[in-house]
């Protein structure tokens, strides 16, 4: 079974306008004639995807949507398909992240809706999971988690490709993150819940850590055995920050 290389994948939430492209042309500069290296890619603005998408053509950086809809069209103003993203350019979408699930009432079910939906967009997935910080003061974190992985996948093919991104709610823009035994322990159940579900294919499915990632904390984080790579929100939005993030995955690809 050959390893995937780790994904080290941006989320630029609510931020981005034509100007900052520009970080995008550094990070390309940087990156450029680096081979071997971690997947990379950038979750944007879904008004910047079509010019980020051409602005990356040809180079390591994949282009990707931070959320869709399951349904394939219709009466859903404001709302975009999977394959409005594809058209558009994107190779990847999140779903299910904490702040759609929070605002919007986003639910496991609709996170695994739209994963399908992803999926037969030719888009993969990244399904997010995470426990409040009540939820982890009982002592629940692995529970809900477990129960949140199995629902938010379920009905996606097994041998789909897609990714699940451990994103705890209290880690997210917060400056904290849980210690690295409790994150391994995390992303351990998280394979044994995907095992349970997918069978052997489960075991090959990337699991990413995403909150509070940082140029400082992810060497450590990425050297987790079950850690697959990271969903990285503020410090994305700089090239500098981002690029060091994606150097210290780099040691994780054999
Ligand atoms: P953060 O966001 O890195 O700013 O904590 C991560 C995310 O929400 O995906």
């Amino acid at each position: 079974m050959t390893q995937p290389p780790p994904l080290i994948a941006a989320n630029w939430k609510m931020n981005g306008v034509e100007s900052s492209l520009a970080e995008v042309r550094t990070l390309l500069a940087r990156l450029h004639e680096k081979t071997g290296g971690p997947r990379v890619a950038i979750c944007p603005p879904s008004t910047l995807i079509e010019r980020l998408a051409r602005l990356v053509k040809g180079s390591i950086i994949e282009v990707g949507g931070q959320a869709c809809r399951a349904e394939a069209a219709g009466a859903f103003t404001g709302d975009l398909s999977a394959a409005m993203l594809a058209d558009a350019g994107a190779r990847l979408v999140i779903v299910g992240h904490s702040e759609r699930r929070a605002a919007y009432g986003e639910t496991d079910d609709q996170a695994a809706a739209q994963a399908s939906a992803a999926l037969g967009a030719g888009l993969e997935p990244i399904i997010c999971v995470g426990e409040s910080l009540e939820q982890r003061r009982r002592g629940e974190a692995v529970s809900v988690v477990e129960r949140q992985v199995r629902a938010s996948t379920a009905g996606v093919s097994s041998t789909a490709p897609m990714y699940i991104a451990y994103e705890p709610i209290w880690a997210i823009g917060s400056g904290l993150t849980p210690s690295l035994d409790d994150i391994a322990a995390v992303h351990s159940a998280i394979r044994g819940a995907l095992r349970q579900s997918m069978g052997e294919a489960g075991l090959e499915r990337p699991i990413l850590y995403g909150g509070s990632v940082t140029p400082a904390n992810a060497g450590a984080i990425l050297a987790l055995a079950e850690v697959d790579g990271a969903l990285v929100g503020g410090a994305s939005l700089k090239a500098e920050s981002f690029y060091a993030i994606i150097e210290n995955a780099r040691a994780r690809v054999r």
